[in-house]
């Protein structure tokens, strides 16, 4: 029987997709896992057939789907850590090994690239948009000069499950086996260095100091079983079919398929941020009867609070603060969680079906599959803005143009959305250059109707330092080159 791509709910040991995942790389339908990892961006600099034997000699690095499940049973068992590797190609990647451009894949943001600011956006089949230029709203001269140049290719080393100096160790060190090895091939353009920070109960947490990485659809049977810890999934579904994430491998065999990978660096200003929640804050106050502080401000903008709990669940004990199993159907007004929260603009759980009677599953096919991992300096409370600090941002999808652009051009990036007047995503918002961001409203009062509603705006916390659009192939298509 061959695959069926509609499916959800399966298992990584399925005898139908066995061959799939043998063929599929790793982190796309369940994360890695590790907590230090390296993305060595890379150009190739030979012809077209010694590009294809690099690819090839570099693919037996690469880990499966299969092997992925195969190293997580045995670091169970054993203790033993394993190495994880990811290989992606940008579309001059494709290019560089010479294939012709009919076998590319196909989606029209990864054809043009990440620099590009004419991605074209009416070919949706989804949408019926109008063309729109720079839907990213991005300022390419701004950005890190690496992410400017041209980039052929991404490979992701992770590695944990040991201390964490080791780990790092272990992984400069394969870096410069792989800068020794493919010297003359290869050049590595520049290499950015990923690490999972925690709180201390050993939650993920990002910069500006917010459980993340709770929300994501789950594609295993086994990973929805685990949203029982997390409230179960009776109001909220997260299980997704695998062609959310997963399109054809234009270059591989009937069993052969990829995803695409966004790639973000995003810097966040932490003191510029917590500073402007206690301004906020103070504004709310004043037109509150009790004192509203900047952690309540903070989960105004986020969506959750800084320990995970949902901002339209407060009201609610007993529950996880990774709670997840909820819906805006209470809250249809933006009366708890405001419209321009981050989480309820990229994942507006019902509120397109209410607002524009879209149907459900295609709010649903909207979702992305985010992989993202911190960089650099742990501290939390720094005395300077914009320090080293941000997130490395990676999504996968089955469409860049229908989820990941679709969410941050049409949601996030919206004032209108999902009302007129609700303001950009107060996170990850990007007005175009030339334009001050409109206010977003914010109430003073929980689940009041009659509470104040005052303009404030929240913007420019965090800055794209660069990025691409990547494919990740199937493991038959990079073994099948040179
Ligand atoms: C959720 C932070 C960038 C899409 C979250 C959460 C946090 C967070 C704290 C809540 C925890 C969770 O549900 O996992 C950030 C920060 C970012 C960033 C600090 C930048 C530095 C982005 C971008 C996008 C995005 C660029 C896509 C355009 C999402 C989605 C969710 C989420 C889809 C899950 C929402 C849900 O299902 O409820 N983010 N994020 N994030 N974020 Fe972000």
């Amino acid at each position: 029987m061959s695959a069926n791509l509609n499916q959800t709910n399966i298992e990584i040991d399925d005898p139908n997709f066995r061959a799939v995942f043998q063929n599929l790389q790793g982190n796309i339908l369940k994360g890695h896992g590790r907590d230090h990892s390296r993305h060595i961006f890379f150009a190739f600099k030979g012809d077209s057939d010694q590009n294809q034997q690099v690819l090839n000699k570099l693919a037996e690095k690469v880990t499966s789907a299969e092997a992925q499940h195969q190293q997580q049973s045995s670091y169970k068992q054993t203790g033993q850590a394993h190495l994880f590797v990811n290989l992606m190609l940008s579309c001059s990647g494709y290019q560089q090994l010479g294939i012709a451009p009919k076998d590319w894949p196909d989606d029209p943001a990864f054809r043009a690239g990440m620099k590009d600011l004419q991605t074209p956006f009416d070919t949706l089949p989804r949408g019926g948009h109008t063309p729109t230029a720079n839907p990213l709203n991005d300022d390419i001269s701004q950005w890190e000069s690496g992410f400017q140049g041209r980039i052929d290719g991404m490979l992701l080393l992770a590695l944990g499950g040991m201390a964490p100096d080791h780990a790092e160790r272990t992984l400069t060190a394969e870096v410069q086996a792989l800068q020794q090895t493919y010297d003359d091939n290869l050049e590595l353009l520049f290499v950015q260095r990923g690490h999972v920070m925690r709180n201390d109960k050993g939650q993920v947490i990002e910069h500006f100091g917010f459980v993340d990485g709770v929300s994501n659809p789950k594609f295993l049977f086994s990973d929805l079983n685990e949203e029982f810890r997390n409230g179960g999934y009776s109001r909220n579904d997260p299980s997704a079919p695998l062609n959310l994430v997963l399109v054809k491998d234009p270059g591989g065999n009937p069993d052969s398929y990829g995803s695409y990978v966004v790639y973000r660096k995003l810097q966040q200003n932490i003191k510029g941020f917590w500073d402007r929640l206690a301004l906020l804050a103070n504004h709310l106050s004043e037109n509150s009867s009790s004192p509203i502080d900047a952690e309540y401000a903070g989960a105004l903008c986020v969506g959750r609070f800084k320990d995970g709990t949902p901002v339209s669940e407060q009201g609610n004990d007993g529950w996880s603060n990774l709670f997840n199993n909820f819906s805006y159907d209470d809250d249809a007004d933006g009366l708890r969680c405001p419209f321009h929260a981050h989480t309820r603009k990229t994942n507006p759980r019902g509120d397109t079906v209410r607002q524009f009677n879209s149907p459900p599953t295609i709010e649903r096919s909207r979702r992305i599959v985010r992989r993202g991992i911190s960089y650099g300096e742990t501290e939390l409370s720094p005395e300077q803005e914009w320090t080293d600090a941000g997130l490395l941002f990676m999504c996968m999808q089955a469409s860049i143009v229908d989820q990941f652009i679709f969410m941050q051009h049409t949601w996030c990036n919206n004032a209108g959305f999902v009302r007129p007047g609700t303001g950009i995503d107060p996170l990850v918002g990007q007005a175009p250059a030339d334009a001050a961001p409109p206010p977003q409203q914010w109430r003073s009062g929980w689940s009041n109707p009659n509470a104040s509603t005052t303009d404030f705006s929240f913007a420019g916390f965090v800055k794209t330092q660069g990025g691409e659009y990547f494919f990740m192939p199937s493991l038959d298509f990079l073994q099948s080159l040179g």
